[in-house]
């Protein structure tokens, strides 16, 4: 059969599959892992023909998103088209354990990696690959780049500016990038889509169903399939809002911000899952705070899968590094069980159990109310988190909700939106228009119907009186020494 017969019987796919090895093999000295990633990379792995600056890879797990964008930088560089290459992606750890070594085996055994300082890959012909992580945007100033990938963009801390400061430095002529990640509907997701130098390849998880274990797509079949969960991360599906789900995400979105005010109160809220085997519910587990403004801020979620020790240390270490002033947990499912596990973990830690005694919809839909009106502020991208909210429905839905009901006792506990200290004025000062002094010990602290002096356990009035509200004195008063009592402020250990 004559050669160019043979080629006319190909499909499609494939004659551009050997079009991109043979344009590879011409201008390069094949080396194994690149030649090999030609041959087994699926059409839509290999970089488009088509004139781009971003090519964007919008895909479900396990796609081979993380692959395939450490063979496009290899291919790249052994094309000569990259020699200074940022990689970023959600945290310096995935940076190291996800994307470097991706690359360093997409690279071969000549290339060089070196973690001191940003961790980074070295090729024979001097490019250089340099890592970053997206927690810090800053420290992508000043790179100058003419390659980038970046991973996983819909779950960066700061996705907008991470990218931004990215895209700065991605100024050398020709310059082109590469962006793997799972879709969310995010504002920045959506303006790199509809770029006009930007190129989107789509696909699902079950695209690479032949690289992967059959047990595990059965296992994500019969427990995903169907539910915007599985649309979105497996099926590699754009959902947008849930219509009349209690949340969306241009509330979320308009009111982000990057840093947080001063906080006049934090408190970490729990809902602790009964079981931590793979298919159990996950622990909610978030970190909230009130502002000198009145208004709610949402600082971490680290929600997750937990052992019960597990989810213990997890909301004590969050108690401590976040200085809050009390953990609240849920103990439907858990009763006393919850506070033993904390108190094995820290004896003293001020803990608040609360039971729910109405839906959960119920408890959620003022909180919803407070996003609606602004008063409720998200520092940075918390995906997850965001995804919960924006699917759950008044009536309750399939999905779950862990993350949500932590963020709803959060807010139960702090009542963002109620009148707060004027911004503005000195902390202390603002501090004192709601401080209450305790007529047992003198503490200061601040005042909040039905609770406990946290110095010395002297119930708090019901409701504020003004008579009790002295004007500030020079600040609120604390001891000086380190109260005995077992609940000692964690505002106390702040001074
Ligand atoms: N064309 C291919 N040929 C062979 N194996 C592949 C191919 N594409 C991906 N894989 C394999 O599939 C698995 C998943 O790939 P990878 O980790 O890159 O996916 P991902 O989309 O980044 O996953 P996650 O969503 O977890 O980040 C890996 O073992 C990878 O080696
Ligand atoms: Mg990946």
């Amino acid at each position: 059969m004559k050669r160019t017969s043979a080629l006319a019987r190909l499909t499609p796919s494939d004659q551009y599959r050997l079009l991109a090895l043979a344009e590879y093999e011409l201008a390069n000295k094949p080396t194994g892992a690149a030649s090999r990633w030609l041959e087994r990379a699926r059409p839509e792995q290999l970089a488009p023909d088509r004139a781009h600056r971003t090519w964007l890879i919008l895909a479900g797990r396990a796609w081979g998103k993380t692959t395939t964008g450490s063979h496009g930088v290899n291919l790249a560089v052994r094309q000569g088209r990259a020699h200074r290459i940022a990689v970023v992606a959600p945290t310096l750890a995935d940076v190291i354990d996800l994307c470097m070594r991706a690359l360093r085996e997409a690279a071969g055994p000549e290339a060089i990696f070196s973690a001191s300082g940003h961790p980074r890959l070295r090729w024979p012909n001097g490019a250089e690959a340099m890592g970053f992580s997206a927690e810090d945007p800053d420290s992508l100033c000043g790179y100058e780049s003419d390659f980038a990938w970046s991973d996983e963009l819909a779950a960066w801390r700061y996705p907008e500016e991470a990218f931004h400061q990215l895209q700065f430095g991605l100024r050398a002529p020709g310059a082109r990038q590469i962006v793997t990640t799972t879709p969310r509907p995010i504002p920045l997701i959506k303006a790199i889509m509809t770029d006009p130098t930007t190129v989107v390849t789509r696909g699902s998880t079950f695209d690479n169903a032949a690289n992967l274990d059959p047990a595990t797509l059965r296992y994500f079949e019969a427990r995903f399939a169907g539910t915007r969960l599985g649309r979105q991360e497996l099926d590699g599906e754009f959902l947008d809002d849930v219509e009349g789900a209690l949340w969306n995400r241009g509330a979320i979105d308009a009111h982000r911000v990057s840093a947080a005010p001063d906080l006049v109160r934090v408190v970490v809220a729990l809902d602790p899952a009964v079981s931590s085997a793979e298919n159990a519910d996950e622990t909610g587990l978030i970190v909230a705070a009130k502002g000198i403004d009145g208004h709610g801020y949402v600082l971490a979620d680290l929600s997750g899968r937990y052992s019960p020790d597990g989810w213990a240390r997890r909301a004590v270490g969050a108690f401590r590094s976040w200085g809050a002033d009390r953990i609240v947990a849920e103990v439907n499912n858990g009763g006393d069980l919850v506070q033993e596990t904390l108190r094995t973990v820290d004896p003293v830690i001020p803990f608040r159990a609360v039971r729910a005694s109405r839906g959960k919809r119920a408890r959620a839909e003022p909180v919803a109310a407070l996003y609606e009106q602004g008063r409720v502020h998200h520092v940075g991208s918390f995906p997850a988190l965001e995804d919960e909210l924006c699917a759950a429905l008044p009536e309750g839905g399939s999905g779950p909700d862990d993350r949500l009901d932590g963020l709803v006792w959060a807010f139960a506990e702090l009542g963002p939106g109620q009148e707060g200290p004027q911004a503005g004025t000195r902390d202390g000062e603002a501090l004192g228009r709601r401080v209450w002094w305790c007529q047992q010990c003198d503490s200061g602290f601040q005042w909040d119907a039905g609770r406990l002096c946290p110095v010395c356990l002297f119930p708090a009035p019901e409701t504020f009186d003004t008579a009790l509200l002295r004007p500030p004195r020079e600040q609120p008063r604390w001891p000086s020494e380190p109260p005995m009592n077992a609940l000692v402020s964690a505002r106390w250990r702040r001074r």
